[in-house]
Parts: C-alpha cells; sequence; structure tokens
C-alpha cells in the first residue's frame, strides 16, 4: 500500500485529482459521498483549463434499492450532480448499478457482468467510519462479486444528512463487491477528518478481514491511499509513511 499523508483535505484533493487526471481518457470507477467532492472540484477546474474527459468510461461503485436515476439522493444524479455534468463525458457512459429494476439480486449480476467485460484503470474510493468501501458492511466476503446488501443502521444515520430524515433513506443497496472492486488495476481510497481515524488505522495497521472491508487493500497490488492528518492520527507508524513518501526510492 502507498501511503500518502497530507496536512489537508484541499492537499488531499489536488493529489487525487492528480493522479486521477492520468486516467481521464480510460476506464474509472468513482464513488459518491462527501470525501471526494473537492477532488471532483479540482477535476473539474483541470477540465475548465482544458483536460478531457472526453473517452472516459465511468462506473459507480454503488446505488440506493428503490431510488431511480432521477431521484435527487440516488448515486446516479449524485455524480452527475457533483461531477460529470460538469465534464465533457457522455452521460451514458456514465454506469451505475440499477437501483429501481424491482430486482435488485437480477441488477446486481448485470452490473457485475458489464464489470467483468471491462477493466477498470483506477477506482476511487472513500471510506465509511466502520470501514466499509462501497455499500460493502463489516461481514462481507473480500472476494464478493456486486450483490444487493442490507445496510448497517451506523451507515443509515451517517447518510441521512444528505435526506429530509432517517426514514427516507433506503435500508438496501446494491454495491459491487470486494472482489469486483479488487479487480481495478489500481485502487485509490481517500479519507480525511478525525472521524474516519480508527477505520483509517484498521484498514492500514489491522489485520486482513472481513471486519474491516476497507482492508482488503492489503492484498491489491497498486493500492494508494490519501488521508489527511487528522485521519492519520491513530496510525502507528504515521512517521515511518511520511518519511517513505518524503523519500520514494
Ligand atoms: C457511503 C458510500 C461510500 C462512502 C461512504 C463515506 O456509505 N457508499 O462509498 O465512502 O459513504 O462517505 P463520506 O465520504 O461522506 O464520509
Amino acid at each position: 500500500m502507498d501511503i500518502i499523508i497530507c496536512p489537508s483535505p484541499n492537499d488531499v484533493a489536488t493529489k487525487a485529482a492528480e493522479i486521477l487526471a492520468e486516467h481521464a481518457g480510460g476506464r474509472m470507477g468513482l464513488a459518491t459521498g462527501s470525501t471526494p467532492l473537492l477532488t471532483y472540484k479540482e477535476l473539474i477546474r483541470m477540465h475548465e483549463e482544458g483536460l478531457s474527459f472526453a473517452e472516459c468510461e465511468a462506473f459507480l461503485l454503488d446505488e440506493y434499492v428503490g431510488l431511480a436515476p432521477s431521484h435527487p439522493q440516488s448515486y446516479a444524479a449524485t455524480i452527475r450532480n457533483e461531477f460529470t455534468n460538469h465534464i465533457d463525458i457522455d452521460d451514458a457512459r456514465v454506469h451505475s448499478p440499477q437501483g429501481d429494476s424491482g430486482d435488485p439480486h437480477a441488477a446486481a449480476r448485470a452490473y457485475e457482468e458489464l464489470l467483468a467485460s471491462t477493466e477498470v484503470d483506477i477506482q476511487l474510493l472513500g471510506i465509511g467510519a466502520d470501514g466499509h468501501i462501497g455499500f460493502n458492511e463489516p461481514g462481507t466476503s473480500l472476494n464478493s462479486r456486486t450483490h444487493a446488501v442490507t445496510l448497517h443502521p451506523q451507515t443509515i444515520a451517517d447518510n441521512a444528512r444528505f435526506f429530509d430524515s432517517a426514514d427516507q433513506v433506503p435500508i438496501h443497496a446494491i454495491t459491487q463487491g470486494l472482489g469486483t472492486i479488487s479487480r481495478a488495476k489500481r485502487l485509490l481510497l481517500l479519507a480525511t477528518g478525525q472521524n474516519k481515524a480508527k477505520a483509517v488505522a484498521e484498514m492500514i495497521e489491522g489485520g486482513l478481514s472481513a471486519f474491516c472491508p476497507a482492508s482488503v487493500l492489503q492484498a491489491h497490488q497498486d493500492a494508494t491511499v490519501i488521508i489527511d492528518d487528522e485521519a492519520a492520527s491513530l496510525l502507528a507508524y504515521a512517521d515511518y509513511y511520511r518519511f517513505a513518501d518524503a523519500n520514494r526510492p
């Protein structure tokens, strides 16, 4: 794992955008949540300065069950509002699981098939406070494929801020599995803020375990983690990671 610790969330975004920009013409896995927003802003700024995404194909990690793409809180709508509507990617090239098909298991299989027919060059990831990535909650098989899940009450509570009230948050979602995510050639996980420090420490310095789904990055051949000082605050080896980043071989 390549661990980069930055002073602030803005620095995390600048570094992440720099890496993602190298893949603007490739197949990019996108993530929702508030953490990547500054990165998307930076990529939009780079687009305004000439970076083209016209050849890009984008794949979302997950979607709520029951929400149509037109629903403002669906991840399909969110990624468009926050990122892809502001760059030159054709909307038909932005893919996500179909949350409102009526059969989440069939929708999960269809999305897995789509992903199996391509190779994602770089997958952007956030991390939940309980160590989840995508919507793979603790206990998810490290080799899982795209599947329908029941969200943890904490995840529902965490995501309630995007809805009018907690009871509007769907309790089910369709997510790329940990095995699906791991097929991407490169993984790029971002985390900022004190409330992610415990999950970040478990992901990097805990065991490889389904109990911390993000620990699957430990088994990937090209995983980069970019975090701010607060998210790094519980890492036992933080000083070493800073030293190694400043003195690359
Ligand atoms: C949701 C998403 C994840 C995201 C997580 C953290 O559960 N499914 O992909 O990483 O939230 O979100 P945030 O960045 O807002 O803390």
